[in-house]
């Protein structure tokens, strides 16, 4: 602790995962938080009053979503920003990521004192654009502030920078990048949207297909698919209750939850052989044997076994190595790069 506190005297790190649907901070304090990237401005002076408040975060804002203009300012992990003549608010979400930002540096906790240095997890295909954009916001939140593309820090938080895929299964991309010891390219990657917005739909079918009598919403169904997912061959009976009439009714939706989980392993599975077919044949085994799974997808109940699978059956082999803390994998990688970053890298914003 001693050494590591003299060599970031007065220099709070902090690594930052932006996500389309959650943010995640780490930060050298040993403090980790996260909230839904949602921002919200209260729509007129009746809410404002009975808010209290001027900006909303997180789970807030989409609770009291009816009294607020609401902004989710990512897409893609990318700032959403209006085409030329297009109709995006594009100041409007420009001002929510920044707002975001400093929610999630006032969430590591510096101290009043304390120089923050950030490094922010970018999707990896993030166009020089939408980085310088986000840079731009950062400005105002942080003292020093640098990108990283996504699937590095995930891998460079596990110590594993040459020969690996990294799986990253998020609300509405899943990204699969092949590390090679050098930063991912254009052709190291695949992004595809079979993720955890494409598992909810598939639920909300298969359940309306099944029990049309049913009542429920998007969220409803996202609740069910956080709290039971799982591909396991033989998974314990998922009961749930769902409103019929407005009575709350008793539904088995084992078999619906497993298939929409389940939906989204071909895919990936197929995505990943064409990151390996195209790769130098020599190392092709290696790159099979060591297949990171992170992001909030990843929580499926034994879907790296279910991936595994998929690969003998598809590859001829595969080994699937689940990270600790997938929320926190982006996150836990952009600290551990801000820490070994020398100093000179470190651009003062301010
Ligand atoms: N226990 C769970 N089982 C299955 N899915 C889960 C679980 N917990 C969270 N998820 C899903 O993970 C997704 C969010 O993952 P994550 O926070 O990594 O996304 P993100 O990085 O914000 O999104 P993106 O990568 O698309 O920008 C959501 O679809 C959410 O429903
Ligand atoms: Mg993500």
């Amino acid at each position: 602790m001693s050494e590591e506190t003299s060599k970031s005297q007065g220099v709070l790190y902090v690594g930052i995962d932006l996500g389309t649907s959650r943010t995640s901070v780490a930060a050298s304090n040993g403090i980790r938080a996260t909230l839904p990237s949602f921002v919200g401005y209260p729509k007129d002076v009746i809410a404002r009053k009975l808010l209290q408040k001027d900006v909303l975060y997180g789970d807030e804002a989409v609770a009291k979503r009816l009294s607020l203009n609401l902004y989710r300012p990512l897409e893609h992990g990318v700032l959403k920003c209006g085409e030329e003549g297009g109709d995006l608010d594009t100041d409007g979400n420009t001002r929510a990521a920044r707002d975001l930002l400093l929610e999630a540096v006032r969430l590591a906790q510096p101290r009043k004192d304390e120089l923050v240095y950030a490094v922010i997890g970018a999707p990896a295909q993030a166009n020089i654009n939408s980085k310088n954009a986000i840079l731009k916001v950062a400005k105002e939140s942080v003292d020093s502030a640098m990108l990283c593309s996504e699937p590095f820090a995930v891998a460079y938080g596990q110590d594993m920078l040459e020969d690996v895929l990294v799986i990253d299964i998020g609300a509405g991309t899943v990204d699969l990048c092949r590390m090679h010891g050098t930063m991912p390219e254009e052709s190291d990657q695949l992004t595809m949207t079979t993720a955890g917005d494409h598992v909810d739909k598939e639920l909300t079918r298969r359940i309306s297909e099944a029990y049309p009598e049913a009542q429920f919403t998007v969220q409803m169904i996202k609740q069910i698919k956080e709290r039971h997912s799982t591909v396991a061959e033989r998974p314990s009976p998922i009961k749930v209750s769902l409103p019929v009439n407005g009575k709350p009714t008793e539904f088995d939706v084992t078999e619906q939850v497993t298939g929409a989980c389940r939906s989204i392993v071909p895919p990936i599975v197929e995505g990943l052989g064409k990151l390996i077919g195209s790769f130098d044949p020599e190392f092709q085994q290696r790159l099979k044997d060591r297949v990171l799974l992170a992001g909030g997808g990843s929580q499926i109940k034994a879907l790296d076994t279910a991936i595994e699978l998929e690969m003998h059956r598809l590859l001829g082999s595969g080994k699937v190595l689940l990270i600790e803390e997938p929320m926190y994998g982006g996150a836990n990688g952009a600290l551990k790069i801000a820490h070994d970053m020398p100093a000179e890298f470190w651009e003062k914003l301010k």
